[in-house]
C-alpha cells in the first residue's frame, strides 16, 4: 500500500495543498492541452503528470515549493508565475514555453550556473541524477550568461561522511529545507543578506561541532554536488580518481573550451560516461538492518565499496534516513566478521576456537544436537531466534524447534523488550501491533510519548512528530525520566517517578470518565466492561497519582484536559514503559485510555509500541515464541495445532515451551543441556549478564549463529558465520505491521552464509528434509498456515511494494487497524482492570542511584555493527554515564571522570557526562559498550505476566575513582551543537535583496507566487 507513504507526506507538507480534504479533480489547459489537475495542487505536479516538460530545479515533491530558483517560469493567464508555488484552479490556462517563460527559465538558470562549475564528466556525481546537469541538457544550455563566482569559503571536509563544497553550491536551499521541516533538526540556514550567501551549520560551525546529527536528509535532497557522501568521492567515475591536480587541469580545459564549442557536445562527453558507470555500479533496494521504523532505499555498490545509500521511494521514510541507516554499513567488510566456522578447543591452558569447515561444524552440531536430544529428551534444548534476521528466518527457526527438535522451547528477543506491549493490546484490542501507521501518528493532533527516546531510538518515526508539530500545530506532551530531545520540544513535559507510569494512566482514564470527558458513545457502541473498569478505577485519584508518580497536580490535570480535548490522539511508548516489572498493565492502562477517550478506530489515533530492532515484529508474527504459532495462534488452539501438525506432516509436542528467560533459569536448574542461538547477544542482551553467563558456562552444548564474535560466542561450543542483511534475501516487518522485501546487495563475505540457509542445513543434520531454494518458497509456506499472512507474497512485495498484516488471500491489508470492528469475535474492545502493585526494586539506603538504560542515536543496542563503523566510532568512540548536576556536585564529579557504578548484581566502570537531560538521583547508561555491557548491572525481575526483565528497575550505587579523562563525547559530536531554529529556507529574505530580480523580459507581468506558510 504505497499510498500510505503519500499519505503520510500529504499529512505533512506544509501548505503543499491548500485544502486538504475537499480536494477536486480538474482540467486545466496546458499549452493547448487539456491535463487532468487537482484543485489545491501545486501546477508543477499537474504539468509533470502530464509529462510537458519544464524545469525545476529547488522543487522536490517531497519538499514542496521553496522557490529559490526561479527556474520553473511559466504563463497562466499571461502572467508569469512560478509553477512550483501556483495553486491550480479549475479554469487556468498555462504556456510552458513562450519567449518570455523561456527567457525566465534561461535567466534564472544562467544565474545558477554562476554558482556551479559544469563539470560532469570528472564529477562523481554524474551518474544521470544530477537535476543541474539535466536541466542544462534540457534548457540546451550552449553558453556561461553569468560569469561563474567563486565562493570565498574553504570545503568542508570535517564531517566524517559528508563534505560541502560551496564553490558549486547553487543555494537552492533543498537542504536547508530538509534540515529545518523533515528531519527538523534545525542545524542549516543561509544567512541571504551576505555578500556571499552559503550554507550554513549553526549559523557558521564547521559541520563538525555543529548539531548536525549526520541523517542525510539534505544530501539526498541536493540537486548536485555540492553536498556529497565521501564514500563517493573519488569511486563513483571513471575519472574521478584522477590526482587533484590533473583533476582540476580537466576542469580548466573545460571552462576554456566552452565559449568556443558550447555545453552542448561536453555534456554529451559526460553523459556518454555516466550511462558507462550503469554497468559497474549496482543500485540494489534494501530494508535498514538496525531500527524498526523500516526504511528502505538503495544501495549503491561498486563491487563490495558502498557508494551510498540513497532514499527515495520507501513507504516508511520516503527521502529520511538516520545515521545507521545512512552511513552505518561499513561493518559488512569489517576484518572482525566471521568468515569460517569456529570450533571450540579443549586445552589444558584454556580453550580456544580453531577455524573449522562447514562439513565438520555442521556434522559437530547434528551429532551433538541428536545426542542430548536422545538421552535428556526434545525440551533439554532450547532455540532462540533473532530480530535481525528475516521473517522467513525466524519461521524457520520455530520450525525448527518444533517440528524438528520437538520442542516448543523458541523464543526471540522481543521478550526483552516488546512482549509486555503485545500484551496489552491483546488483553484490550486484539492484535499486538500498532495500530495503524507513521502517517497516523503524523496527522494525528495530539502526540502522547511514554517512556520513548523516539528521537535516539527511532529517528525517522520521530521527524514525522517534530514536523508535524512544528508545522501544523501537532500537540506534544512527554512523560519520561530524561528531558531528551522529544521532551525538550514538548508542550508539556513531566517526569513520573519510575516505574509508576501506570498509576497516572489509570488516573487520567478515571478523571475523563468521572469528568464527562470520556467519549461516551464510542464506549457504548464498541467497548466491553467498563463498569468492573470503572470499578477498578476507584484508587487512582487524581490526588493519588500526583503523590505516587511525583506529578505535580496542576500538570497532570493539564495533561488529562488536553489529552481529553484531543480531536484524536496516539500514544507513542517503548521501553520505559514495558521493561518494568508491571510493563504489561502499563501498556494495557495505555490502551484503556486511548479506549476510554475514543482513539482507536479512526486515523490519527492508536497505540504505537514502538518495536525496537528492525525486525523485532516480525521475529515474533513468525511464531518464534514459545505459546505461539506464526500469525499468534495460540500452540493450545486445536484447531491451528492441527493445522501444523498436517502442514508439517509431524506430531507436534503438547509439552510447555520454555521463553528465554525460563531458559536460563533451566540451564542453572540442570533441566536445559543445549541451546542454539541464531544471530543473538544474549549475553549483553538479556538481564543480569553474568547469571546469563554462568548459564552458558554450565550448558552440555551451545551453537552461536553471528555475523561478529559477539560477547555470547565466547560460551559458544560453535559458532557458525551468517551473513547480515545486506548479503540476503527476505522480508522485514516494521513497527507499523508493514513487510518489505530486503534484496541481496552483496554476495556472502568469505564462507558465511545466510540465515535461513544455515537453519535449514542444521535442520537436515537433524533429520529434517528441507529443500528450500529461495526464501519467497519458505513465505509461501508461511502464508499457506498463518491466516494473518495468507495474501503475503513475493510479488505483492516486489520493489518498494509493501503490505501491511492482517493480508487476505486477495493481497487486502490493514495500514490502519480496526476500521471496522476490534480483533474480538463479538467485534468489540476490552477495557481490562488493573490494579497497582509497587515496582519490585527501588532505590535504598545504600542503592540510592536509580539506573536509568537505553540507546544512542549513534550506536544500535549494545552496538556489535555500529561500533565497526569508523564514522560513528569517530562521533561517539566511548561509552558513558550521564549523570546529573546534583550527583555531581555530591560526588565532585565532573564530565570525563571515572566512576564504579555497583548494583547488586554486577559492576561496571565507566566516565561520566555531566547534563542536565537527567536529574536528581537517576542517571542514565546508554546500552552501547562493547565489552562491559549495561545488563551486568540489571537484575532478575521480571514483568510479571511476560517475563520481560525489568531492566529499568536497577538501583545502583556510585563511587568515584581518581582517574578524569577528556569528555567522553568528542567535540565532533552533535550534542555539543547549538541549533538554529527557523521556519525553513526564508526565501523572503533572498528576494529583499538588492541584488535580486525576479527574471522575465518585462513582456508580461509578472505575478509573485503563493508563498508558503
Ligand atoms: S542534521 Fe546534518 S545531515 Fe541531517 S539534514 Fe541537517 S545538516 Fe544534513
Ligand atoms: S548544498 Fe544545499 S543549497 Fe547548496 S546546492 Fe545543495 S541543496 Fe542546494
Ligand atoms: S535506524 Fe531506523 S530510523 Fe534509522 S534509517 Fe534505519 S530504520 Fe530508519
Ligand atoms: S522550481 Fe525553483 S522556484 Fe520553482
Amino acid at each position: 500500500m504505497d499510498h500510505t507513504a503519500e499519505a503520510s507526506y500529504a499529512a505533512g507538507l506544509a501548505s503543499s495543498h491548500a485544502s486538504n480534504g475537499t480536494q477536486r479533480s480538474c482540467k486545466i489547459c496546458v499549452n493547448g492541452f487539456q491535463v487532468d489537475a487537482v484543485e489545491g495542487e501545486h501546477l508543477i505536479e499537474a504539468i509533470n503528470r502530464s509529462g510537458i516538460k519544464v524545469p525545476q530545479v529547488c522543487y522536490h515533491t517531497r519538499l514542496g515549493p521553496i522557490q529559490t530558483c526561479d527556474t520553473c517560469m511559466v504563463e497562466v493567464d499571461g502572467k508569469l508565475v512560478r509553477a512550483c508555488a501556483t495553486q491550480v484552479t479549475g479554469d487556468i490556462s498555462v504556456v510552458t514555453e513562450t519567449r518570455a517563460a523561456s527567457a525566465a527559465q534561461r535567466e534564472a538558470y544562467g544565474r545558477i550556473l554562476a554558482n556551479h562549475v559544469l563539470y560532469c564528466t570528472v564529477c562523481d556525481n554524474n551518474n544521470g541524477n544530477c537535476t543541474v546537469h539535466n536541466t542544462a541538457a534540457m534548457l540546451k544550455v550552449e553558453h556561461q550568461t553569468f560569469p561563474y563566482r567563486p565562493k570565498p569559503y574553504e570545503k568542508d571536509m570535517s564531517n566524517p561522511f559528508y563534505r560541502y563544497d560551496p564553490d558549486q553550491c547553487i543555494l537552492c536551499g533543498r537542504c536547508v529545507e530538509a534540515c529545518q521541516n523533515v528531519q527538523v533538526n534545525e542545524t542549516l540556514s543561509i544567512r541571504w543578506e551576505d555578500e556571499h550567501p552559503r550554507v550554513l551549520w549553526d549559523g557558521g560551525e564547521t559541520i563538525a561541532g555543529s548539531s548536525c546529527v549526520s541523517c542525510g536528509h539534505c544530501i539526498t535532497v541536493c540537486p548536485c554536488n555540492a553536498l556529497m557522501e565521501k564514500s563517493m568521492l573519488g569511486h563513483a567515475g571513471y575519472f574521478t580518481r584522477l590526482p587533484n591536480d590533473t583533476l582540476w587541469g580537466m576542469i580548466d580545459v573545460v571552462k576554456a573550451i566552452e565559449p568556443e564549442v558550447g555545453y552542448g557536445p561536453i555534456l554529451q562527453l559526460s553523459e556518454t560516461e555516466a550511462a558507462m558507470r550503469e554497468a559497474r555500479v549496482k543500485r540494489t533496494k534494501t530494508v535498514c538492518t538496525y531500527c524498526a521504523v523500516g526504511c528502505s532505499f538503495d544501495v549503491w555498490t561498486k563491487d563490495r565499496h558502498i557508494l551510498k545509500v540513497e532514499p527515495s521511494e520507501g513507504a516508511a521514510n520516503n527521502i529520511s534516513t538516520c545515521v545507521k541507516g545512512k552511513f552505518g554499513w561499513d561493518f559488512v567488510n569489517s576484518p572482525d566478521r566471521l568468515t569460517k566456522p569456529l570450533i571450540r578447543e579443549r586445552n589444558g591452558e584454556g580453550d580456544s576456537f580453531r577455524e573449522a569447515s562447514w562439513e565438520e561444524a555442521l556434522g559437530l552440531v547434528g551429532r551433538r544436537l541428536n545426542e542430548i536430544k536422545a538421552q535428556h529428551g526434545p525440551d533439554a534444548i532450547g532455540y532462540i531466534s533473532s530480530s535481525k534476521c528475516t521473517n522467513e528466518e525466524s519461521y524457520l527457526m520455530q520450525k525448527l524447534a518444533r517440528a524438528v527438535g520437538g520442542t516448543h522451547n523458541i523464543d526471540n528477543c522481543s521478550r526483552y523488550c516488546q512482549s509486555p506491549a503485545t500484551t496489552g493490546l491483546f488483553r484490550t484490542v486484539g492484535y499486538g501491533g500498532d495500530s495503524g501507521s507513521i502517517s497516523d501518528i503524523a496527522q494525528s493532533k495530539l502526540i502522547l510519548i511514554i517512556g520513548s527516546n523516539t528521537a535516539e531510538a527511532h529517528p525517522v518515526l520521530a521527524t514525522r512528530v517534530k514536523r508535524a508539530q512544528k508545522l501544523h500545530g501537532q500537540k506534544l506532551i512527554v512523560a519520561d525520566l530524561r528531558e531528551h530531545e522529544m521532551a525538550r520540544r514538548a508542550d508539556i513535559f513531566f517526569r513520573p517517578n519510575p516505574g509508576t507510569d501506570m498509576v497516572w494512566l489509570c488516573a487520567l482514564s478515571r478523571y475523563a470518565l468521572d469528568n464527562g470527558l470520556a467519549h461516551a458513545e464510542f464506549l457504548n457502541q464498541w467497548v466491553n466492561g467498563l463498569d468492573e473498569y470503572r470499578k477498578s478505577l476507584e484508587p487512582f485519584t487524581m490526588e493519588f497519582a500526583s503523590q505516587v508518580c511525583g506529578i505535580p497536580m496542576e500538570t497532570l490535570t493539564r495533561v488529562a484536559q488536553e489529552f481529553c480535548a484531543a480531536e484524536a490522539a496516539c500514544i507513542l511508548f517503548a521501553m520505559g514503559v514495558t521493561q518494568h516489572c508491571g510493563g504489561s498493565d502499563t501498556s494495557t492502562a495505555i490502551s484503556n485510555l486511548l479506549l476510554v477517550t475514543g482513539n482507536y478506530m479512526r486515523p490519527g489515533t492508536g497505540a504505537y509500541p514502538l518495536r525496537g530492532h528492525n525486525n523485532v515484529q516480525g521475529a515474533s508474527d513468525f511464531g518464534s515464541m514459545p505459546g505461539y504459532f506464526p500469525g499468534y495462534e495460540k500452540v493450545t488452539d486445536e484447531e491451528a495445532f492441527a493445522r501444523y501438525e498436517q502442514g508439517w506432516a509431524v506430531k507436534l509436542s503438547r509439552t510447555k515451551g520454555l521463553d528465554n528467560h525460563e531458559m536460563v533459569e533451566a540451564i542453572h536448574e540442570g533441566k536445559l543441556k543445549a541451546m542454539y542461538i541464531c544471530g543473538e547477544d544474549m549475553y549483553s542482551a538479556d538481564s543480569n549478564a553474568n547469571f546469563v553467563g554462568d548459564a552458558f558456562s554450565k550448558l552440555d552444548f551451545f551453537v552461536v549463529q553471528d555475523c561478529f564474535f559477539s560477547l555470547t560466542c565466547r560460551f559458544a561450543d560453535v559458532v557458525l558465520p551468517a551473513a547480515p542483511s545486506l548479503e540476503k534475501e527476505g522480508t522485514f516487518t516494521s513497527t507499523e505491521r508493514r513487510i518489505q522485501r530486503l534484496y541481496q546487495v552483496l554476495e556472502p563475505l568469505g564462507e558465511s552464509r545466510p540465515d535461513w540457509q544455515i537453519i535449514q542445513d542444521v535442520a537436515n543434520r537433524l533429520g529434517a528434509n528441507w529443500n528450500y531454494s529461495n526464501p519467497s518458497e519458505i513465505m509461501h509456506e508461511s502464508a499457506s498456515l498463518a491466516p494473518l499472512f495468507a495474501g503475503v507474497t513475493y510479488d505483492r512485495l516486489e520493489g518498494y511494494k509493501t503490505l501491511q498484516w492482517p493480508v487476505a488471500v486477495d493481497g487486502t491489508d490493514q495500514p490502519l487497524l480496526y476500521t471496522e470492528k476490534f480483533n474480538f469475535p463479538d467485534g468489540k474492545a476490552r477495557l481490562y482492570p488493573l490494579q497497582w502493585i509497587e515496582p519490585c526494586d527501588r532505590v535504598d539506603g545504600e542503592f540510592d542511584v536509580h539506573l536509568n538504560n537505553g540507546r544512542l542515536l549513534e550506536h544500535f543496542h549494545e552496538g556489535n555493527l555500529t561500533y565497526r563503523v569508523p564514522g560513528i566510532h569517530a562521533e561517539t568512540p566511548h561509552p558513558f554515564l550521564e549523570i546529573s548536576p546534583a550527583i555531581a556536585d555530591k560526588l565532585d564529579l565532573v564530565t570525563g571522570q571515572w566512576v564504579d557504578v555497583t548494583s547488586k548484581f554486577g559492576e561496571v566502570r565507566t566516565q561520566v557526562v555531566v547534563t542536565d537531560r537527567v536529574h536528581d538521583k537517576q542517571v542514565y547508561m546508554p546500552l552501547n559498550h562493547p565489552k562491559y555491557p549495561v545488563n551486568l548491572l540489571t537484575g532478575n525481575f521480571a514483568d510479571r505476566t511476560t517475563h520481560t526483565p525489568a531492566y529499568k528497575e536497577t538501583p545502583v550505587k556510585l563511587k568515584t575513582l581518581p582517574w578524569k579523562g577528556p569528555d567522553p563525547l568528542p567535540p565532533l559530536n552533535f550534542r555539543h551543537g547549538h541549533p538554529t531554529p527557523q521556519r525553513g529556507v526564508e526565501v523572503e529574505r533572498k528576494w529583499s535583496r538588492s541584488n535580486y530580480r525576479m527574471p522575465g523580459n518585462g513582456l508580461v507581468q509578472i505575478q509573485t507566487g503563493q508563498q508558503k506558510g
